[in-house]
């Protein structure tokens, strides 16, 4: 019986730190870089990894504006960071990406309010089940096409900035997606049908699509004193999870108890990208655990990523 119980005991902190190392490992941002003077868009800033991103900026004197869809939310998570950090430069700007339209109508009231953008962080992210009001697969629509158009919008601004940055959340499920353009064009989304697990799929494909957007985004900002990043911020603590089912709530709370950074934590690598000096030249790369890490074949594929920016173009009648 001990032999059996000590080898339990073993292989469990075994496979307990073998997690820890990796997909729960973590890692701080040690820049020192100061933010006085400059702008920061930070969407879906009221909760999670964006407020906690939000909060650090802030601590570091930055002006910053938390585009969220909910004003009342914003409202609250304003007076928390401000509380917090003693700023009183933190902002809320109405944006959802679940719609086109009102993404334009952000970037115009940005464009005509604010003078300077240094830093774009396209945070909000969702898993759920639905259409988003132009029709799009949710994920896809809110995950990857509305920060394509807001990225678009506001590159201008961000090109005459002395430095600046878009740092763009994906995770490592991007690992798990794919792109079926034939699906895009006909389903306006990057798969078909929806049930349970799906969307967990059309979530994987969304993200995906963040990653080839960097790609491809870099290249297209080569000359410009603009540099891009993606991000996956480890597995966080967050409402992310706020719509799966009740089941997968049974599995999902224990373990995250257990394992998950909390949103300070997970917004170190987001930091990372935001503030460390000298990664310029690393831009379109993929970053974890404040460093920057290779990803798969078909996050960095060109000719994918090409057709994804020109079919996303077109998708926001940008083209
Ligand atoms: N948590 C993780 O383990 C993890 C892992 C890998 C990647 N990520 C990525 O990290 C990013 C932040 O996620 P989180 O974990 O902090 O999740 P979260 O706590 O659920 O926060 C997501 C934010 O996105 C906002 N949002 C959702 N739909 C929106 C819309 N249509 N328009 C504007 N804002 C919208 C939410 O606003 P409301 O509060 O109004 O809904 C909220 O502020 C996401 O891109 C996610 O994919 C997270
Ligand atoms: C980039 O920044 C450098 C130094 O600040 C400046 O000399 C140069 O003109 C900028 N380039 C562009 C394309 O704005």
């Amino acid at each position: 019986m001990l032999p059996f119980a000590i080898a339990f005991v073993v292989v469990f902190l075994g496979v307990y730190v073998f997690l820890m190392e990796t997909v729960f490992k973590r890692a701080e941002c040690k820049s020192s870089a100061g933010m006085a003077g400059k702008t920061v868009i930070i969407t879906g800033g009221n909760t999670g990894i964006g407020k906690a991103t939000a909060t650090e900026l802030a601590k570091r004197g930055a002006r910053v504006i938390l585009a969220c869809r909910n004003k009342h939310k914003a409202e609250q998570a304003i007076a928390d960071i401000e509380r917090e950090t003693g700023s009183t430069d933190v902002q809320y700007m109405h944006l959802d990406l679940a719609s086109l339209q009102a993404v334009r109508c952000f970037a115009q009231t940005f464009l005509k309010t604010e003078s300077r953008l240094d830093l774009l962080i396209n945070n909000a992210g969702l898993v759920a089940d639905g259409r988003t009001e132009d029709g799009f697969g949710i994920e896809f629509g809110v995950n990857h096409l509305g920060h394509f158009l807001l990225t678009c919008l506001l590159l201008d601004r961000l090109k005459e900035a002395p430095q600046s940055r878009v740092v763009t959340l994906t995770s490592m499920a991007h690992r798990w997606g794919k792109i079926d353009f034939d699906a895009l064009v006909t389903n306006k989304d990057l798969g078909e049908g929806r049930y349970s697990w799906q969307f967990f799929n059309a979530y994987c494909n969304s993200k995906l699509c963040n990653s080839l957007f960097t790609h491809e985004l870099a290249k297209r900002l080569r000359g410009t004193n603009v540099t891009c990043y993606s991000v996956h911020p480890g597995v966080v603590r967050t409402e992310l999870s706020r719509h799966v089912s009740l089941w997968q709530m049974v599995i999902v709370v224990p373990i995250s108890r257990l394992f998950f950074l909390d949103p300070k934590a997970g917004a170190q690598t987001t930091l990372y990208c935001a503030l460390q000096e000298g990664i310029e030249p690393l831009s379109g790369r993929y970053f974890f655990c404040c460093a920057v890490e290779d990803v798969c074949a078909q996050a960095k594929d060109d000719a994918v990523a090409k057709k994804l920016w020109d079919i996303s173009e077109g998708l926001c009648g940008l083209s």
